[in-house]
């Protein structure tokens, strides 16, 4: 699973995000240095107000950093445009919300087709692999139901179906069982597993240990120090 003889699929050096309050800088994230290797399964800890989420907007490229590097892929996402990153973003990344994050007036088919529409790579033929996603996450029959019609533990699966459509190298997952009853948390991590197992990087915060358990490679956040 684990590959360290490969270059790091993403890497976090010295890597610093600062928010401010007036002229007041506040640190949240503190010189982070970070490898991840393709294949791998890195569950990032931390208590809440640690810099989680700050730090799965760095790694996901959704924001710049304030002062070190953030290299996707080979590429230091410091020097490309906007619009470069965007694209690289968006065929590589796929993202899974605590809140599922999908729009309400679209069937959950159309939800993940969503990401195709800005972006997509040649080899891929969206309708055809909307229809074998929906099967992989078992919501064949819900395909036309609205984000409302489905429960918490479908909405996250056709969520996760929607990271994947663009056949991204690395899945972020942020608190993606946060909202989860701990029984359709197990069934959402058990998706996570068998997609690790198919060689996919996969990136989880949580602040429950018991899911950490599924991850090859456990860091710590504290204070936006990682440890
Ligand atoms: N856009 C922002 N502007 C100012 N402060 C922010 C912003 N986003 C997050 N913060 C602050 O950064 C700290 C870390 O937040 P976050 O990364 O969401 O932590 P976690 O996900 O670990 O709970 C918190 O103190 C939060 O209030
Ligand atoms: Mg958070």
């Amino acid at each position: 699973m684990l590959s360290e003889d490969e270059n790091p699929i993403i890497e976090l050096k010295d890597l610093c995000k600062s928010y401010w309050a007036g002229n007041m800088e506040i640190k949240i994230l503190k010189n982070i240095n970070m490898k991840v290797y393709p294949g791998e399964f890195l569950a990032i800890m931390g208590p809440s107000g640690s810099g989680k989420s700050t730090l799965m907007n760095m790694i996901g490229c959704l924001d710049r950093p304030t002062c070190g590097q953030v290299i996707l892929m080979g590429q230091d996402i410091n020097k490309i445009t906007d619009s470069e990153l965007a694209r690289l973003r968006g065929l590589e990344i796929g993202f899974v919300f605590q809140n599922f994050n999908l729009v309400p007036r679209l069937s959950a088919t159309q939800n993940i087709l969503l990401p195709t529409y800005a972006n997509t790579k040649n080899s891929i033929e969206p309708n055809k692999r909307a229809n074998e996603l929906i099967k992989l996450v078992g919501l064949a029959d819900r395909s036309n139901n609205r984000p409302s019609q489905l429960s918490g533990g479908q909405q996250q699966r056709v969520a996760i179906a929607r990271a994947l459509i663009n056949d991204p190298s690395i899945i972020l997952a942020d608190e993606p069982t946060g909202n989860l009853d701990s029984k359709t948390g197990s069934e959402i991590m058990g998706i996570f597993k068998d997609l690790n197992k198919k060689r996919r990087t996969i990136i989880m915060i949580t602040h429950d240990h018991s899911l950490a358990s599924y991850a090859d490679r456990v860091v710590y956040l504290k204070d936006g120090v990682l440890t």
